[in-house]
């Protein structure tokens, strides 16, 4: 049996900010992680784990360097590993650098059916870029991605904690030029508080 912490990854710059910043929770993030940690007490403090990592990824830039996912397993008083086979798993986790704005773009067959080849081939013109890949200027990065689980809604993409559903090239134009006039990152853990337009939903 592993001892607690033990089983570290190694920080490299290419994991881990550089290499020379270590990642600690902004104040609010922290409380946030707190508040939840209060329903998850003692031997079930795992349970928080995810949420924590969406907090961690958008309190780090929009991904999840191994001094943030080391954050949280100590935040959490769980192993390393821990918290490792949870972020590598899920696609939601970033573990590198991505866009302001990461556009997953479902590919599986009834999107597909529906047109979603077509849409990643308009945004990868539109942007300059292939899927897997981020734009230069940081702004977004485009992925082909399995079922999202909304299969009623294709073709569809995730953005943050939103899905665009029913897409057409046009509604791809208008959400890329809505989220270039977006100041703020977009993240998994905004709360979306009104239906939004043009077939747009929260995610699960
Ligand atoms: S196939 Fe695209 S959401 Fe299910």
């Amino acid at each position: 049996m592993l001892e607690p912490h033990m089983d570290r990854h190694d920080a490299t710059p290419d994991n881990s900010n550089g290499g020379i910043t270590p990642f600690t929770f902004s104040g609010p993030a922290l409380a946030e992680c707190r508040e939840l940690m209060t329903h998850y007490p003692g031997e079930f403090s795992k349970s928080a784990l995810i949420p924590i990592l969406h907090i961690a990824q958008a309190d780090n830039d929009g991904w999840l360097s191994v001094p943030a996912m080391d954050a949280v397993a100590n935040l959490l008083g769980i192993q390393y590993i821990e918290v490792y086979e949870v972020a590598t798993f899920y696609s939601m986790f970033h573990l590198e650098p991505v866009g302001k704005h990461v556009l997953d773009v479902c590919e599986t067959a009834p999107c597909m059916l529906r047109g979603s080849d077509d849409l990643i081939e308009h945004i990868e013109k539109r942007l300059g870029i292939k899927a897997g890949q981020t734009t230069p200027d940081g702004m977004f990065t485009l992925r082909a991605v399995q079922c999202l689980g909304s299969c009623g809604g294709a073709p569809m993409l995730q953005c943050g904690a939103k899905y665009h559903e029913h897409l057409t090239i046009e509604k791809v134009d208008q959400l890329i030029e809505q989220l270039r006039g977006k100041e703020t990152r977009t993240n998994y853990t905004d709360h979306i508080d009104t239906p939004a337009e043009n077939g747009t939903t929260a995610s699960a």
